[in-house]
């Protein structure tokens, strides 16, 4: 396949990652459906779509034919076989949570065309963890977005011992069509490249927390007005949702059993709260 063969799109999941992926998906002239568990997730992914394309036309960064013409690309459905029945590219962005993801694999594959390729959007599961749920291991790969998808202009593709050389390439080419820039890892690791730079810093950010050594206030304050960064670790954590990183913490520790891993006294309260964020209204910060 190539990429000139992609015409339908399917994105799994309409959460933080998805629905952002599919309005990128749509602006970029593919016809994308956007599925989901929770019919309450696409009204939100819709509602977005609806207030978000237009708002751009507004401040002129779009033209009204390119709004028109994403909206009319975009559908929202329950219904999965209907989501992903035609699709020649799927990007899994489902919950991070790997017996889901395993079972989604194995019903894309039954439900996909078979030349379909199957990426997942995992933040840091390697594409090798669900690619043998399939009978099309050549055809999975990593393709890791960043929040705000529509926003931010890196892709991570990371092509596995099981991903065919073609599949790499077609994703990385399927990424510059979305006006991403693609780097593409030819080994498989944990977390991959941003999410390790960046779990670094929040471990040490967390920990210093911990220690009472500063605030979380005065550490985002640091890395913002010190280092440039555009928002400091926790006030990104609160952005990407408290869930995850406390996620990401857990399977890494099961993973090393190293005790420096563990997620720290500080994410572990935040998360036993439910105060996962600006999703939550409540996090490390408030919001109204
Ligand atoms: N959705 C879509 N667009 C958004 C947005 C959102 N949630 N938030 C901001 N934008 C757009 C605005 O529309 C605006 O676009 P324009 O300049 O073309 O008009 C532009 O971004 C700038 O917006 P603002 O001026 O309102 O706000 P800021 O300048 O403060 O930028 C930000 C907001 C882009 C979110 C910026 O704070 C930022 O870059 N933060 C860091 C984000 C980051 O590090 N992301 C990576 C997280 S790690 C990750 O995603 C890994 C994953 O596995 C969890």
């Amino acid at each position: 396949m190539k990429v000139e063969d992609i015409k339908q799109i399917c994105v799994i999941g309409a959460g933080n990652m998805g629905h952002q992926i599919a309005v990128c998906g749509a602006l970029a002239g593919y016809k994308v459906s956007c599925t989901d568990i929770s019919q309450d997730m696409l009204n939100k992914a819709e509602a977005f779509a609806n207030t978000y394309l237009p708002e751009r036309v507004a401040k002129g960064k779009l033209r009204q034919e390119q709004v028109d013409k994403a909206l009319a690309n975009l559908s929202f459905t329950k219904n999965l076989e209907e989501a992903a029945g035609a699709a020649d590219f799927v990007i899994e962005a489902a919950v991070e949570k790997i017996g889901i993801k395993r079972k989604l694999f194995a019903d894309l594959d039954r439900i996909t065309p078979p030349h379909a390729i199957l990426a997942t959007n995992s933040s840091f599961i390697v594409s090798s963890q669900v690619a043998d749920a399939t009978k099309r291991p050549d055809k999975v790969c990593n393709m890791h977005f960043f929040n705000p998808a529509l926003v931010m202009k890196l892709v991570e593709v990371v092509q596995g011992a099981h991903t065919s050389v073609e599949t790499a390439q077609v994703t990385m080419d399927l990424t510059a069509k979305l006006g991403k820039t693609g780097i593409l890892l030819k080994k498989e690791i944990y977390g991959f490249l941003v999410n390790r730079i960046l779990g670094a810093l929040n471990s040490e950010a967390l920990y210093l927390a911990d220690m009472g050594i500063a605030t979380t206030e005065e550490i985002d304050l640091a890395v913002t007005n010190a280092l440039g960064h555009p928002m400091g670790p926790f006030r990104l954590m609160d952005f990407t949702g408290i869930d995850l990183a406390y996620y990401i913490g857990m399977e890494r520790y099961q993973n090393t059993g190293d005790a420096t891993d563990k997620p720290s006294p500080l994410l572990v309260e935040k998360f036993t709260k439910g105060e996962y964020g600006v999703k939550a209204k409540k996090g490390f910060y408030l919001y109204e």
